[in-house]
């Protein structure tokens, strides 16, 4: 019998693509927006239920894995370590009353790269330790979509938290080799919207930077010249994204989830053009065969929204593995931790004073189990 998942916050189904390709199946979705839920509705059948903040976790059928690209929020009582409790009137706060009603097997999360610096690192720590609290082990890692055969420099943060107290190994995702755009661009179409050469300026030697991005030129547009050193306006503050031009030689950028007009230019066979929606839907990993819907800035819309398929596919791969393969959970061992020592006394429920004796050490007592320690820890 396949293990079963819910999609929470499917928007157009990417994760569920992944994980069904592993032979997971889907048994209950959620997602607020109309658009994301009438297309998902045309390629899988099913009408996601809406606003997950209205859905009681008793009307949720029975699941395995708790599948959530969940919107960053901070949590309001920033660093009181008061865990589930901080995490009150955000998304994430529904992620966990339903996984304290229904102890899923495994949870994975996906966030935006910038997650792990959220709030000065606190969100995802509150996420952690939220999950630890209720009896999961989790690791976290960023993952990049052009190492999953898909030519977008896309970073995402991945959470995967298991009931088994398994540590999931992010080095077993097997990673495939990095192509440039121009595998995957259209060749027959009619319609490309070219820019005419007034329209564009090309740098001299572009350079294929270390993300695989290759910068190839800007857009004429009226730019905000004052206050900007000479031949760095093309990278000034207010040139941003929807302006620059990147060469099909290497990856595009990131498709950005505020982007309604699909302004992402290409320098391909001497010319410049916009990408094509089915272009942008490639990048993400979805096949041709995807129903599109709606109108173009919803579809542009929608997909930056997206998590790349091919990646989540890879992952579902190694949930299968390591955290639903009995062989590999009998032979589990934990692998010994660096604990700081503040989760050193969280783990060992250890009751805690810190004295701070000045800006950088304190002195930190502690009773644990009727011992007495006194650190200093020196910043
Ligand atoms: C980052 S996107 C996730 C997209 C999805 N992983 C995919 O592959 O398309 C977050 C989604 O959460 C949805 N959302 C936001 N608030 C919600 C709520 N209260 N209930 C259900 N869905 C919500 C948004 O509409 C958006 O589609």
């Amino acid at each position: 019998m396949s293990a079963k998942f819910i999609d929470l916050f499917s928007g157009i189904g990417g994760f569920r693509l992944g994980f069904e390709s592993q032979g997971f199946q889907c048994v209950f979705s959620s997602e607020i927006d109309e658009h994301a839920k009438k297309m998902y509705c045309e390629n899988f059948g099913d009408k996601p239920f809406g606003d997950i903040t209205k859905i009681s976790e008793k009307d949720i059928p029975k699941f395995d894995i708790l599948l959530g690209g969940f919107p960053c929020q901070p949590f309001s009582i920033a660093g009181e370590k008061k865990g589930f409790n901080d995490t009150r009137g955000t998304l994430f706060f529904d992620i966990v009353r339903i996984v304290k009603h229904h102890k899923p097997k495994v949870v994975v999360l996906e966030n935006v790269k910038h997650f792990k610096n959220h709030d000065k690192g606190n969100t995802l720590k509150v996420v952690l330790s939220t999950l630890e609290q209720i009896g999961y082990e989790t690791s976290w890692q960023l993952l990049n979509a052009k190492d999953f055969g898909v030519p977008q420099n896309r970073e995402r943060t991945i959470i995967i938290a298991s009931l088994d107290k398994i540590e999931f190994d992010f080095k077993k995702i097997i990673k495939k080799p990095t192509f440039s755009l121009k595998e995957i661009l259209e060749t027959e179409n009619n319609n490309f919207e070219y820019l005419k050469k007034s329209e564009y300026t090309l740098i001299e030697n572009p350079k294929k930077q270390p993300s695989g991005l290759i910068f190839a030129g800007y857009r004429n547009k009226k730019i905000r010249q004052k206050g900007v050193r000479e031949n760095t306006e093309h990278l000034s503050r207010v040139h941003k994204q929807p302006n620059r031009i990147y060469s099909s030689e290497g990856t595009n950028p990131t498709l950005s989830s505020q982007e309604s007009s699909g302004r992402y230019f290409i320098y391909h066979n001497k010319k410049v053009r916009k990408l094509t929606l089915k272009e942008c839907y490639r990048l993400m990993g979805f096949s041709d065969n995807l129903k599109l819907i709606g109108t173009q800035s919803k579809l542009y819309n929608r997909v930056g929204n997206s998590i790349v398929v091919p990646m989540v596919e890879a992952i579902a791969k190694q949930v299968n593995e390591q955290l639903f393969n009995e062989k590999h959970l009998l032979q589990y061992k934990p692998q010994p931790k660096q604990l700081n020592m503040y989760d050193y006394l969280l783990e060992n429920q250890t009751i805690y004073m810190a004295e701070k004796i000045h800006n950088k050490s304190f002195h930190l007592t502690a009773y644990a189990s009727g011992d007495f320690k006194r650190y200093t820890h020196k910043a």
